[in-house]
């Protein structure tokens, strides 16, 4: 596959241009720790980059790997910075965390030299508090329908275009194929375990159906409404025969392993799932197609993805900031971005390299995706600020019980609304 063949060269190529652009030579050597993913190649990712800037620089990185769950993720940072522990110098953080975490982090514009402007301005903004850059963008990412190109093209359906179409076709391959022997099939994966990941998918549900983002940008709790409700029903009409009970476990990998092994129609995941399906020794190798996620219902239905993303910052307990920051605008570079997408297929968050012709060649996609990107609809983060994780927890079980049978989608949509008018005394956030 092209992805990696491309990517031990480019790797070779990004040392010689990272030692032309290391930015500053400490006069001692030091070693930063940086907290990584570790979803996918996001470990091997990081782990590359940073010796490099290593090797360039004469320090060392200590690598620290942190649990693939975001919402785990969230809960051993909050750990660590409360207790001002300057054990970890630099967080990778998601895209919704600024405003949680933001008051941690040092601001990172006095040592970018401006290479921040290179960003999407959405993505800067998000990660602009009180007027500091607290992070710095590594990639930007957005939900995506991952279907089996060969089962399509056997039972002659095309690509689902709506979440009605993608039922029905589900359906229908499904039952064909179990009927042929293949016991273990099922028609769609996603990620149904009661954490962050449920948040984004439902988003795309509700928002694709015209039910609006659960908090409007204003603060306004929008979520009891019942477009939302029939989002929620549909996605509750997959549990009683067309996904395995097993999803309200999956977080991302676990929906990857099933439909990489072969057994799933459909899956909803980010892009990071491309390289792999597509990885040597992968069984569906060469049968995956990639597209945009189904649109709701006319008159109101859409395409929407959740728009995720993640971003490096550093500790303000960190005992060597500036090299911790140094350590940051490398990861964070535009060489450093194109890495990112050779290894990875994480999108960049930097606009000018969509025009990257290594890139586009390595991932034909990136191009036609590129819209649902930068039309991708954001969670409530910026509008509950530092309440967002209450919110997005009050969510995703609000959705998981409608999943499980325990409540209505309407019941459970409407003691939400309350909880929310409680939890932001009346919207006011
Ligand atoms: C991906 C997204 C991130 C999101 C997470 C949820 O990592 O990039 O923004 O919060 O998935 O599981």
């Amino acid at each position: 596959m092209a992805w990696n063949a491309a990517c031990g060269t480019a790797f070779a190529a990004l040392l010689t241009i990272a030692g032309v652009a290391a930015t500053s030579r400490p006069a001692q050597a030091d070693t930063v720790s940086i907290a990584c993913g570790a979803v996918g190649q996001e470990l091997d990712v990081c782990r590359k980059l940073s010796d490099a800037w290593a090797r360039n620089t004469g320090n060392s990185v200590n690598v620290v790997s942190t649990p693939n769950s975001t919402t785990e993720r969230l809960a051993l940072y909050q750990q660590l910075l409360a207790a001002g522990s300057p054990d970890i110098d630099v967080f990778e953080i998601d895209v919704i965390w600024p405003g949680i975490l933001g008051s941690h982090f040092i601001d990172l514009a006095p040592y970018t030299k401006g290479a921040e402007k290179d960003a999407f301005p959405a993505i800067l903004e998000n990660n602009t508090r009180d007027g500091k850059l607290v992070a710095m963008p590594i990639y930007t990412d957005a939900g995506l329908l991952y279907y089996r190109k060969d089962l399509l093209e056997r039972y002659g359906e095309a690509v689902p275009a709506t979440w009605e179409a993608l039922t029905t076709t589900a359906r229908k391959i499904q039952d064909g194929e179990r009927r042929a022997g293949q016991a273990g099939l099922w028609g769609i994966v996603f990620q149904a375990k009661a954490y962050e990941g449920l948040t984004c998918d439902a988003l795309e549900w509700i928002a694709s159906y015209g039910g609006g983002t659960v908090v409007a940008p204003d603060g306004k709790i929008t979520i009891d409404n019942p477009r939302a409700a029939q989002a929620l029903d549909m996605a509750a009409g997959w549990m009683k025969d067309l996904a395995p009970q097993g999803v309200l476990n999956y977080s991302e990998e676990e929906t990857r392993g099933v439909f990489q092994s072969g057994h799933a129609v459909f899956m909803r995941n980010w892009p990071y799932a491309w390289p792999l399906s597509q990885s040597e020794g992968s069984p569906v190798k060469g049968k995956v197609g990639v597209t945009v996620l189904p649109a709701g219902p006319a008159p109101d239905g859409r395409h929407a993805a959740a728009l995720g993303g993640w971003q490096f910052a550093v500790s303000r307990y960190s005992k060597h900031q500036a090299l911790a920051a140094d350590l940051v605008v490398f990861m964070t570079s535009k060489a450093s971005a194109r890495q990112w997408a050779l290894q990875g297929g994480y999108f960049p968050a930097i606009p000018a390299l969509y025009q990257d012709p290594e890139l586009l060649a390595a991932n034909p996609f990136f191009k036609d995706l590129l819209p649902a990107f930068t039309s991708a609809v954001a969670r409530p983060s910026t509008a509950t600020g530092g309440k967002y994780n209450q919110v997005s927890d009050a969510f995703w079980n609000a959705v998981s019980d409608t999943l499980t049978g325990k409540a209505t989608a309407k019941d459970s949509l409407a003691s939400l609304q309350a909880r929310l008018n409680r939890l932001s005394r009346g919207g006011r956030w």
